[in-house]
């Protein structure tokens, strides 16, 4: 059985034009063209977040979607074994994007090599992807950060129906704010792991899952298991939850489940012990890559304009 943690660091990645140039070439058109019709503030997790977030870093946010294609890619390429330019990625109705071609990774269960399952997700400094063989997988990384516009108890109040009564009363126990809010994002990854381990993004009711967390502390150096999830109010015992910190501020959880396979009831998988996410450079990102595209100097001019709006707008409510 395979699993995949990885992370690039986008926080601390200022690419330069042939490397913005190259990471676009490598990625398949529909997918540059997405990455570079993002708007900052657009598709917010929640507007409150998102306002806080990303529209002080544009840039970052761009980079962000950028380096989670390459991770995808350079996933399915590594460890399935399908060259770059076989690699045909697609998005479910709900937007999951999966391995649409070639077919490797559909589910063979006489094969002994079980399908893989894989998640991205991107937000504060960090892109992360996890993958696993013979199970369902869903990552969520969040930042701990103030919120933008309002004070924590206003912030809580407005998300009050994320969380069950339970869970607040676990999240409104830390002793300071920035407690408090780690707490809050913490419960906000693994609810949001699940969710995306199951594919079903919006309209699923947040309020019939409910995480009893591990009382041992999160360190930066290892992954945890020990949280158990509650759905419609029973212990299952079918899903684990491994939580990591890649340092104070960003805390992320792995969803891990039953395969999703139409033609056997699902199997309970054996997972590997849990493993910690590894830091990527971009070397490591492009490795194994192969431009799929011509190179196309505007996607560097468009990128450089959108990082560079957000600077402008401030420098003109400066000066007014
Ligand atoms: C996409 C969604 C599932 C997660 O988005 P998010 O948490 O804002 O963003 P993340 O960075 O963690 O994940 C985004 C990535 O997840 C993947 N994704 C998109 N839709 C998905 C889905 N339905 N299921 C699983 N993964 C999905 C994509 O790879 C996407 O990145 P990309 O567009 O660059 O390829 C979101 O639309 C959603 O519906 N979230 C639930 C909202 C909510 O109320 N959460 C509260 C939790 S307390």
């Amino acid at each position: 059985m395979g699993s995949v943690r990885w992370a690039f660091r986008c926080g601390s990645w200022t690419p330069s034009r042939s490397d913005w140039l190259f990471a676009a070439r490598c990625v398949q058109r529909e997918e540059k063209d997405r990455i570079g019709q993002f708007v900052f503030a657009k598709d917010a997790k929640s507007a409150m977040i998102q306002l806080s977030l990303c529209t002080s870093n544009t840039l970052a946010c761009l980079s962000l979607r950028q380096a989670g294609r390459l991770l995808l890619r350079k996933c399915v390429c590594e460890r399935m074994g399908i060259p770059w330019s076989e690699i045909r990625l697609e998005r479910s109705p709900k937007g999951k994007p999966y391995l649409a071609a070639p077919m490797k990774v559909s589910p063979d269960p006489g094969s002994g090599h079980p399908a893989w399952s894989f998640n991205l997700s991107h937000q504060g400094d960090y892109a992360v992807l996890a993958a696993e063989q013979g199970a369902q997988v869903g990552v969520d990384i969040m930042k701990t950060t103030m919120p933008g516009s309002s004070s924590v108890p206003e912030f809580f109040r407005i998300m009050t129906r994320q969380f069950t009564a339970y869970e607040w009363s676990v999240i409104q126990s830390g002793a300071s704010e920035h407690q408090q809010l780690a707490a809050f994002y913490r419960h906000w990854a693994l609810k949001e792991s699940f969710i995306k381990a199951i594919g079903t993004g919006l309209g699923f009711n947040l309020q019939r899952v409910e995480f009893h967390l591990s009382p041992e502390p999160l360190t930066p150096k290892y992954a945890l298991r020990q949280t158990k999830m509650h759905l419609d109010e029973e212990e299952d015992d079918d899903w684990v939850f491994e939580e990591s910190l890649l340092d104070t501020d960003h805390h992320v959880a792995v969803a891990l489940g039953p395969a999703d396979n139409a033609d056997s009831a699902p199997l309970r998988p054996s997972f590997p012990p849990p493993t910690s996410f590894t830091l990527l450079s971009f070397s490591d990102l492009i490795a194994s890559a192969s431009p799929l595209t011509e190179e196309d100097p505007a996607c560097w001019d468009s990128f450089k304009m959108k990082a560079e709006a957000p600077l402008r707008q401030k420098e003109t409510h400066a000066s007014t």
